[in-house]
């Protein structure tokens, strides 16, 4: 009899595993991909981000390193190879946590899991055996899949999900983005990087919908200046393939005269939804609401000893939330604090500048009728930025007027991905923008950019 059986090997449900095994727990995990770390490990935040950063690497070579004197003769492209140091990484990590399951006598079981009663999980293997696992607690952590285009046949050679837009075998000559979202834009940003005429097309009058405004105008701008194209407030009406091309047919969403772009790939990019089947659910009832999210109140389901997690249930869609969530899960069952803090919650885009943000915008906090103080301060004005050549961007802080803590920071520029962890510190900790302004950062950094947006909160800002 286990303690706990979770079914889903992504970081909600590995993290869940290590933590219950640490906490002595008897536990055991059912993944059925054949490999552990779930989307983000094997289709997701890993090996895009191997691409993100090869592709980065390229651009700069022929782009960024003139101006600073290094002179490179003969670039080239080795797809291959790059595509190649992107599963090598997948693998080592992967490898990686199925080694952790071991150090926390977990067992992995690799096959399908689905739910007979809540006492109760049957796992098929991949060569069709079947065994019952007994046990007190069942997690549910099986994720998302993308979402479809009705009318569009996804193939993963033409038309592709974000899985195909990570092993291309050739850099395609145009290629149409579906969805000016996460995925759109760091995928987009890696081929045309590589070399693709890249056009994104948003149903929405914006890129990035949830974001602040004015980070998102900003980020855009950017993403222009680089040479990628918008036909934002369009949708894809149809996708015509022909000898070797496609023909996407796009419309405005407001309605008129549809248009051709023409495409060698076209990549469906247009959200992700909670994958629940085969899962026994019916067997149990289990409830979830209509977009097909597990409906959970602190990580339980409806029924007693069933819990859900991360991109199954509600809350974004990220790998650390998941692993938050799993975390929280394997403590409450080992009688321990369980809290996740919905509110600090870090989002990163890995393009090349960054975009990363937590907390509201001010958008939300003008919705919620909440009065606040913002300071914001411009990379072109940091002394790091302008010495390396990176001077996109800017930092904006937000405080509450009244309890005069920071509740949103939303930043646009380099390497802005590993500043955010020091703001989610400071919320943690309740901290004001006085208290961010009145630490001192190294100089020179490109966090000081955040103290002097902090400042800004004040009415103080020194350096611009
Ligand atoms: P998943 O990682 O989806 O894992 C669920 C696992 O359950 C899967 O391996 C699946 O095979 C398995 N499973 C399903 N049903 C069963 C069953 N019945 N039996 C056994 N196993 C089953 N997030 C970030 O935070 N940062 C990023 O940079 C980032 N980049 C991304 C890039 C891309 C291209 C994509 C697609 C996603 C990205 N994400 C990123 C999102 C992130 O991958 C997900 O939020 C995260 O993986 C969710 O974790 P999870 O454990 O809930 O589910
Ligand atoms: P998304 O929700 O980020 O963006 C989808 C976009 O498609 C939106 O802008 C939406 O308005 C648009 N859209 C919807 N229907 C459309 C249509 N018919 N025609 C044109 N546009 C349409 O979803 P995306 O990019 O697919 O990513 C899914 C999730 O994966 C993200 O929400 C995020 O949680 C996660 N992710 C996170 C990453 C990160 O943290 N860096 C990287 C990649 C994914």
């Amino acid at each position: 009899m286990y303690d706990l059986v979770i079914i889903g090997g992504g970081p909600g449900g590995y993290n869940c595993a290590i933590r219950a095994g640490q906490l002595g727990l008897k536990t055991a995990i059912i993944e059925k991909r054949g490999k552990l770390g779930g989307t983000c490990l094997n289709v997701g935040c890993i090996p895009s981000k191997a691409l993100l950063h090869a592709s980065e690497y390229f651009e700069a070579a022929s782009k960024t390193f003139p101006s600073m004197g290094v002179r490179v003769t003969g670039l080239s492209l080795d797809l291959p190879q790059m595509l190649k140091q992107k599963d090598d990484s997948v693998d080592g990590l992967t490898k990686g946590v199925e080694f952790l399951m071991k150090k926390n006598k977990v067992d992995y079981i690799k096959g399908a899991g689905r739910i007979v009663s809540a006492g109760s999980v049957e796992v098929t293997a991949i060569d069709g055996a079947k065994q019952m696992l007994e046990t007190k607690n069942i997690v549910i952590a099986t994720g998302s899949v993308p979402t479809d285009l009705p009318g569009l046949a996804i193939d993963e050679e033409q038309i592709v999900t974000s899985t195909g837009a990570l092993s291309l075998p050739q850099v395609p000559g145009r290629m149409v983005v579906v969805g000016a979202g996460v995925i759109g834009l760091e995928l987009g940003s890696v081929w045309r990087r590589l070399g693709a005429d890249v056009t994104v097309v948003e149903f929405l009058d914006r890129i990035t919908p949830g974001m602040d405004n004015e980070i998102s105008t900003t980020f855009q701008r950017v993403l222009k200046k680089q040479g990628m194209k918008f036909e934002l407030g369009h949708k894809v009406a149809g996708v015509e393939k022909t000898g070797g091309g496609l023909l996407v047919s796009i419309e405005p969403a407001k309605g008129g005269a549809a248009r051709v772009l023409e495409a060698d790939v076209v990549l469906v990019a247009i959200g992700r939804k909670p994958f629940t089947t085969n899962l026994g659910l019916e067997n149990v009832g289990v409830r979830f609401d209509q977009r097909g999210f597990i409906e959970t109140s602190h990580f339980k389901t409806n029924v007693e000893g069933i819990y859900a997690i991360g991109d199954c249930t509600h809350g974004p869609m990220l790998a650390h939330k998941a692993e938050e969530e799993g975390i929280a899960v394997a403590q409450a069952l080992a009688g321990k604090w369980s809290h996740v803090n919905y509110d600090v919650i870090p989002n990163v885009i890995y393009t090349d500048p960054e975009v990363a943000s937590v907390g509201k915008s001010e958008e939300e906090l003008k919705a919620a009728g909440v009065e606040y103080r913002s300071g914001k301060f411009p990379f072109m004005a940091n002394s790091r930025a302008r010495t390396n050549h990176e001077t996109e961007g800017m930092v904006k802080v937000l405080e509450d007027a009244a309890t005069k803590r920071v509740v949103g920071v939303h930043m646009v520029g380099s390497g802005v991905g590993e500043m955010i962890g020091e703001i989610c510190v400071a919320m943690e900790f309740g901290a004001s923008a006085e208290d961010i302004a009145r630490t001192c950062h190294a100089h020179p950094t490109m966090s000081e950019a955040i103290r002097e947006a902090a400042k800004g909160v004040d009415g103080w800002t020194m350096q611009a």
